[in-house]
């Protein structure tokens, strides 16, 4: 039998985060060796709570546990300037985010979170790994994972590779050039650029070509086990959120990603860096598209732009439905 992934999930979790965090558990193919909530769509008490939500919707809480890490990000809210003054650190009840519940429908935890910090979580699980043996999967502000690599660079050759929900090509969502993820924490997301690591990213380009749909939802739901139904109703909720009929689950496309890189398409090798300079674009992303000749930098990232909604929803609904056959057995 081929070995399992070992991954790392760090979340702001968050409606697609979600269902990122279930196929994570429930795909056999990973061991997911922890969860690291960070502050992006919630303040990280509520994205800490929600993950654990979804860890006990899953049955794992005795298997995976999350940490509570970063609260505000390395240094976007310490002056004052354009984009992000009044939105972060986001606290409860002043959620701008109605695609993100403050607490997800789930029943409150039964049980808590790691007594540790996530950095130092990262820290000391990387740091007695073999070389190139863990997955980090991202799909909330890079606040955690920045901070780790400055606390302790000798945790770089201990990553396999990042694959990371974030950024986008064609404009942003939180603001005309920024993706949410990285424009929650510009420079982190610019430290992990820099750190080295092989680094897949899946932006806006990619995840909003693999919607999903009501129907998709309903074929979920039949399944009726408990993640398939969280994962259903997640859905519907972004959907009923969105002015459309149909709704990106960004954060689980990079799960699928790792394992079934075929999901992305169009993927370029590319420099992209991150604008810190703190004006109109400050947390876009800046793709290289020159042809390589007039490139400047060695590439540091595999940007996807685009991916096969298909091949994503039957992942998805294929984890679900084995998921459910191994409850049976
Ligand atoms: C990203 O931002 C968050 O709101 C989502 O959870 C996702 O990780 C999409 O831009
Ligand atoms: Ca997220």
């Amino acid at each position: 039998m081929e070995e399992k992934r070992k991954i790392i999930m760090d979340v702001d979790t968050g409606s697609d985060d979600a269902i990122a965090l279930v196929m994570a558990m429930l795909d056999p193919s990973f061991e997911l060796l922890g969860v690291m909530a960070v502050s992006g769509n919630l303040e990280v008490k509520l994205t800490t709570d929600n993950s654990i939500r979804v860890v006990e919707c899953c049955g794992m809480q005795d298997k995976v546990k999350v940490y509570r890490g970063c609260d505000y990000p390395l240094a976007s809210t310490l002056t004052p300037h354009l984009p992000q003054t009044d939105l972060l650190p986001i606290r409860e009840g002043h959620n701008p985010y109605s695609f993100h519940p403050d607490r997800l429908p789930l029943p409150d935890p039964i049980t808590k979170a790691g007594d540790r910090n996530a950095v130092s979580w990262l820290v000391d699980t990387l740091m007695v790994a073999e070389d190139g043996e863990i997955t980090l999967i991202p799909v909330g502000p890079l606040t955690n994972i920045a901070a780790a690599m400055r606390i302790e660079d000798r945790i770089i050759p201990k990553i396999r590779e990042i694959v990371l929900m974030g950024g986008s090509h064609i404009g942003g969502n939180e603001s005309a050039a920024g993706e949410f993820n990285i424009w929650a924490d510009p420079e982190a997301a610019e430290i992990v650029l820099q750190s080295g690591c092989k680094i897949t990213m899946v932006p806006l380009d990619a995840t909003e070509v693999a919607i999903s749909t009501h129907e998709d939802a309903e074929k979920m739901r039949a399944l009726d086990t408990p993640p398939a139904r969280l994962c259903a109703d997640m859905i519907d909720h972004r959907i009923a959120d969105s002015d459309g009929d149909t709704t990106a689950i960004n954060d689980a496309l990079a799960v699928c990603a790792v394992l079934h890189p075929e999901v992305l398409k169009n993927v370029i090798h590319t420099t992209v860096h991150v604008d810190i300079s703190r004006g109109f674009g400050y947390g876009a992303t800046i793709v290289d598209l020159r042809s390589p000749g007039w490139r400047k930098e060695a590439p540091n990232c595999y940007f996807a732009m685009g991916a096969d909604r298909e091949y994503f929803f039957n992942y998805m609904y294929r984890v679900l439905k084995e998921d459910k056959e191994r409850r049976a057995q």
